[in-house]
């Protein structure tokens, strides 16, 4: 399925059917998602499948979910990353590959957060390695939403609600909004990965197209101790990435911003996370 359909028709599913998945295609998508690109290939991160979905939304109520609160649904899925350097968008990165291959085979999922009760969130799934951290889960299933039901909700709730690319975009340097090229290719995949979701839909991200190269920022804020709009960048990062090969132009994402904050007057309340290159030329 086109990346593009995937972003247009996509949202999160908060209600599901009680019927379960039939396991060939749950382990499918359990397999899929261990061999999901990493954005980091030193970063050890494990999808840990939990069949009894009524019984893990229960367990992880009050520790997952905004408020606490979790999501019911046949089947979950929890990520379980290394607390390295990088983990937070390698786990966006990723989580978002799982996301797709879901929706790809007719199944809702919802990112979950957990926040403040982690060491409780842990425990329910008997991890006690302190290295890992358990960030993300995400229930899995058919959505109880159908189609027309889903078109309202787009129109009401989600599509419109992002910001649009005036919003997100900048020419050369922070804060220029003045577009130096018209159909810009890396503009052309911003209008479209916009639609990427994130933590409580605020969109941390901002870009800096300059020449071949764009370059995002995320917001510095720390939850709990942790900057999770770094989690967000990781989702966008896939998209970006993913919608440049679909177009046939060659790019890859690098860590080397060293130096870039200073370079293109991004605000203190910003932190460059990485810049994507597109080789010097368009395919
Ligand atoms: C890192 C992350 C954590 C999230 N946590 C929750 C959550 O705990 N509960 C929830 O209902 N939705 C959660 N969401 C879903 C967002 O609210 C949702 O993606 C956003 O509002 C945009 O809506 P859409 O996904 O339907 O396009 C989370 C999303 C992300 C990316």
């Amino acid at each position: 399925m086109d990346l593009i359909q995937v972003l247009d028709n996509r949202s999160s599913v908060r209600s599901y059917e009680k019927r379960k998945i039939d396991p060939l295609l749950l382990n499918k998508i359990i397999t899929g998602a261990k061999s999901t690109k990493p954005l980091y290939e030193d970063i050890d991160l494990n999808f840990l499948l939990i069949e009894n979905g009524h019984e893990a939304s229960k367990k992880m109520a009050g520790y997952a979910g905004y408020f606490g609160k979790t999501i019911e649904g046949p089947h979950y899925i929890a990520a379980i990353t290394e607390n390295k350097e990088g983990c937070l968008e390698n786990l966006g990165y990723r989580m978002e590959q799982l996301m797709v291959l879901a929706y790809q085979e007719g199944l809702g999922t919802c990112w979950i957060e957990v926040l403040h009760q982690q060491h409780k969130a842990k425990e329910v799934l008997n991890i006690f390695d302190e290295n890992k951290l358990l960030l993300a889960l995400t229930p899995i299933g058919y959505s109880r939403i159908g189609i027309s039901e889903k078109l309202v909700k787009n129109i009401i709730d989600g599509k419109s609600a992002r910001n649009n690319l005036q919003e997100i975009v900048h020419w050369g340097e922070w804060n220029n909004k003045e577009q130096t090229v018209d159909n810009h290719p890396l503009a052309c995949i911003l209008e479209r990965v916009r639609y990427a979701p994130s933590w409580a839909n605020q969109q941390p991200w901002q870009f800096i197209i300059d020449d071949n190269t764009l370059i995002l920022s995320v917001t510095k804020e720390k939850r709990d101790g942790l900057n999770r709009s770094r989690i967000d960048g990781g989702i966008i990062m896939f998209y970006v990435e993913a919608m440049a090969h679909q177009k046939e132009m060659d790019g890859k994402w690098s860590a080397s911003v060293k130096g870039l904050e200073k370079k293109y007057r991004i605000p203190e309340s910003y932190e460059v996370l990485s810049i994507f290159s597109m080789n010097g030329a368009f395919k």
